[in-house]
């Protein structure tokens, strides 16, 4: 008889649930040989008995071993080890081994080591640097709705194999939905729907950039776009932002010494610095894009919320399918999980692009797609951007009036008229201090390196944080910034 209570070992103090300990050892002891192919295991209440577990533990674990192919079952017989075995987790090469430079290599053209690994915030409390707040999401809406089309005939539509543009229908409903919110003049063939705006960005840049090409953007500028143009072998030059956007008197000055080939923008609330661009420079932005024949992408990424008085209407409306690319998405406006977003452009660079698109991910998610059209026919996703908007809103005053009230020594901001973010200036203040500071007493705050190294400052989102979380947050960012001052 196998020693099982002298070889297995139970932790129940661990986080690590009881029947994936006991699989984690079972697969040990069968990959070293000592539990041998053909052996008979005993039955689910005798291990557990001799274990001193719960009979369902042992259950758990013989149902995981048998579905990962170590145990087989015998009609009437019980359970055995399987004689083909599947390879060994344990067998597995380290990370650090499979990631060696000198075994693998890569390629200079996707040499993409100035990108930084993603960190999550380990806190209790977080002001990300402006996303949504997904639990408003009508997530019970959008199961009823994706239940209702899969178990319909549109199954063979939605949960097949399909276009790399994205679902006909809802990109018929889209170019309807943009052309009445957004005033963009456009058909369905002008829409390639993305996996988010940025896969958008992504498509766009490599799709239309050479390398070495000059690219203009904002100073500062979204990190994710610099990255991206700069995988491209594409130049990034910068152009100063004011108080009414991007300085196109700079861009026009720029273009008369260098032959640009792309303005990436985000003209609703620049990022970050979330002002807008006026009306005045738009216009002289597109008169400057088709004097000299560069192309604008125009990242309109948090169009939808607006607080103080109506969406200004993007430039791709006041050139239809032209010089400009126009980017959205449904990221934010329902949650970062949606990835579901589009390119709008002419024709021609739609076809292009969605070949790009069909060789990096074959397709979207359709079903998603199916549901977004029904939310938007429906009017479901009005009803909720009316809700996230009056909710952000509301956000977004309690945190500037706390800053206003308790921290206008330490923070500079001006109010912005949308978006998820406040762009705060801190005076006098260390900020990778604050943010150890702040960290120990769990809050994190989304601390860009080049931003805060550049102009001491910080995007705080409120959109993701309800009342609560704002005052306590508020309140630890007060403390740590007061202590850190004396
Ligand atoms: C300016 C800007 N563009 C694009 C994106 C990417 O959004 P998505 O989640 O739709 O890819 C973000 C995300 O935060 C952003 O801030």
């Amino acid at each position: 008889m196998f020693p099982w209570k002298s070889t297995i070992s139970i932790h129940r103090a661990g986080s690590k649930p009881l029947y994936l300990q006991l699989t984690e050892q079972l697969i040990q002891e069968i990959s070293s040989g000592r539990l041998a192919p053909g052996l008979k295991l005993p039955g689910t209440r005798v291990l557990s008995e001799i274990l001193n577990v719960n009979r369902k533990t042992v259950q758990n674990c013989y149902d995981e071993l048998l579905a990962q192919g170590w145990l087989i079952t015998k009609p009437s017989s019980g359970t055995y080890v399987s004689h083909t075995l599947p390879i060994s987790n344990f067998e597995k090469l380290e990370a650090s081994e499979i990631e060696s430079p000198n075994v693998v290599g890569h390629s200079q053209r996707f040499n993409l080591e100035f990108i930084p690994n993603y960190k999550p915030a380990k806190t209790r409390l977080s002001f990300d640097g402006g996303s949504p707040d997904s639990r408003l999401a009508p997530w019970k809406w959008i199961f009823r709705e994706s239940q209702s089309i899969l178990l319909s005939r549109k199954n063979k539509t939605v949960a097949n194999y399909n276009d790399a543009k994205g679902d006909v229908h809802f990109r018929e409903i889209l170019a309807k939905y943009l052309a009445e919110s957004r005033g963009l003049n456009i058909a369905k063939d002008n829409i390639l729907v993305t996996e988010g705006s940025q896969m958008g960005i992504y498509l766009s840049l490599h799709g239309i950039l050479n390398p070495n090409d000059i690219v203009v953007v904002g100073d500062s500028s979204y990190d994710a776009a610099d990255w991206t143009i700069q995988s491209s072998g594409a130049k990034i030059q910068r152009v100063t932002v004011d108080e009414n956007g991007l300085d196109i008197d700079k861009l026009e000055q720029l273009c008369s010494k260098k032959n640009i080939r792309l303005v990436y923008i985000t003209p609703h609330h620049h990022f970050p610095t979330t002002v807008t661009l006026s009306n005045e420079r738009r216009i002289k932005l597109l008169n400057l894009s088709s004097h000299y024949g560069f192309t604008i992408l125009e990242d309109d990424y948090d169009y939808d919320f607006h607080y103080s008085s109506n969406p200004i209407l993007p430039l791709a409306s006041l050139n239809p399918v032209g010089n400009v690319i126009y980017i959205g998405s449904f990221s934010k406006l329902l949650a970062a999980n949606v990835r579901v977003g589009y390119v709008v452009a002419n024709q021609h660079l739609i076809e292009s692009f969605s070949k790009h698109r069909r060789i990096v991910g074959r397709q979207g998610d359709h079903l998603m797609q199916h549901v977004i059209a029904e939310a938007i026919l429906t009017g479901e996703l009005n009803r909720h951007l009316k809700k996230s908007c009056q909710t952000y809103k509301q956000r977004r005053d309690l945190m500037a009036k706390i800053i206003t009230t308790d921290m206008s020594d330490f923070i500079k901001f001006r109010l912005p008229e949308g978006g998820m973010a406040i762009w705060a200036h801190f005076i006098d203040v260390n900020l990778p201090q604050l943010h150890e500071a702040i960290n120990r007493n769990g809050l994190n705050l989304d601390i860009d390196r080049d931003l805060s190294r550049k102009f001491n400052a910080a995007r705080i989102g409120f959109a993701s944080v309800n009342e609560n979380e704002i005052l306590e947050g508020m309140e630890i960012l007060k403390t740590s910034l007061k202590q850190l001052a004396s």
